[in-house]
């Protein structure tokens, strides 16, 4: 139980459908000059306090959104509001957010404290205030010792953490961060993915971070906004953005998924009778008609020697195909003699190497319950 209750608080908690709204991105569009529409009518509500992530391929409009919020760009239509105030003519420095860019931008020539203590240099604080809160970002960003180094003599999540600690130093409600982990290595960026969580619960500051890497906004963030080409597509929390998004982009951007062409028609409230080609028809909770995806994802199949007697699941034919072993797990394709082979992430949960040995060329009932099924438009 203790172990539970701790691995749980390292993740964000969600944060209540009540809370006040710290950023509203209302019916916002941005067309660039030479008619790129980068954003188009994004409608998007941030709560005080929630750890939001941008999400969505490349090109689909994540830093131009964030840029509005900074004030580096202005919305061709639509309203930003932040904190209960229209941004339309507050200049970049007068809002209270503050912007860590992809490439982690820190001074060359200058210490790390010099570094952190540059924005406040510029406001004109006082002296005393500056050493003060210089200081105090440094500890939070666990840099305590390094005020004295010069960036090259430092690690690249170490400079990381002095781009963070300069915008922090401000104390902005928001902090937007464009990509801040995409220079580092794997074992780095994880160790900071979760550093960047317990910062961002401790300073209780709004983070709204931009990332192309869908694990990395899945295990961050209380709610994901996906993008593509400039329109929003969904906005949820991550569990619900995987169990139920609302779409085959979604679904297939988010985690792996099997996809199924079929052709779906209502027969009741919330069900729809759906034709696959490879193994019929079956009926299942749905509101999408038409062409359709059947979906379900490779952790949710079962494989088994004789046909799953259980009404309440899909079963068919699967011959083994391509096998790659991954130590934890297996990835093995099942050719069902129509469309793309199926893909099942069978757990290698026993020391019994013999069962969970997949060989090309046998055959067995790969099978899924009906509820872990999506009927998606698209
Ligand atoms: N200053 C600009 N002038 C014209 N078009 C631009 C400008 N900046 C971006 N674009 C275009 O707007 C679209 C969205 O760009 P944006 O930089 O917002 O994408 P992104 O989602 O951040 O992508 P990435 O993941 O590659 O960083 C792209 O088609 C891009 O080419
Ligand atoms: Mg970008």
């Amino acid at each position: 139980m203790a172990l539970q209750e701790q691995s749980k608080s390292a993740y964000s908690a969600p944060i209540s459908d009540t809370a006040a709204p710290i950023i509203e991105i209302r019916n916002v569009s941005k067309i660039y000059q030479g008619g790129v529409k980068a954003v188009d009518d994004a409608n998007i509500t941030v709560k005080r306090g929630e750890f939001f992530a941008l999400l969505g391929p490349s090109g689909c409009g994540k830093t131009t959104l964030l840029r509005m919020l900074a004030g580096f760009e202005t919305p061709t239509t639509g309203e930003v509001i932040i904190d209960g105030h229209n941004m339309a003519t507050v200049e970049p420095n007068k809002r209270p957010v503050n912007m860590v860019f992809q490439s982690y931008a820190v001074f060359p020539h200058m210490s790390v404290e010099k570094n952190v203590a540059y924005g406040l240099r510029m406001d004109g604080r006082p002296s005393a205030e500056i050493k003060q809160r210089t200081a105090e970002a440094l500890e939070l960003v666990k840099l305590g010792g390094f005020g004295k180094r010069m960036p090259h003599e430092m690690s690249g999540g170490q400079r990381q953490r002095v781009a963070l600690a300069r915008a922090l130093v401000k104390r902005p409600s928001v902090l937007l961060l464009d990509e801040p982990l995409s220079a580092l290595d794997a074992k780095l960026r994880e160790a900071m993915q979760l550093e960047l969580v317990r910062l961002q619960q401790s300073v209780g500051i709004t983070f709204v971070i931009v990332t192309h890497d869908q694990t990395e906004a899945l295990s961050m963030a209380n709610r994901i906004a996906v993008m593509n080409a400039g329109t929003v597509r969904q906005i949820a929390a991550p569990a619900q953005l995987y169990e139920n998004p609302s779409s085959r982009f979604v679904a297939d951007f988010i985690g792996r998924i099997n996809l199924m062409d079929a052709k779906a028609v209502r027969v009741g409230e919330h069900r729809v009778k759906v034709t696959v080609p490879g193994f019929g028809e079956v009926e299942l909770a749905g509101d999408a008609v038409g062409d359709v995806a059947l979906a379900v994802r490779p952790e949710k199949i079962f494989v088994a020697e004789s046909k799953p007697t259980d009404p309440d699941v899909i079963a068919v034919r699967g011959k083994v195909g391509e096998v790659a072993y991954y130590g934890s797990y297996s990835n093995v394709y099942f050719d069902i003699g129509a469309g793309a082979p199926i893909l099942a992430d069978i757990g290698n949960v026993s020391r019994d190497i013999e069962e969970f040995t997949f060989k090309r060329g046998e055959d067995y009932w790969i099978y899924w319950r009906k509820g872990d099924t999506l009927v998606l438009g698209a």
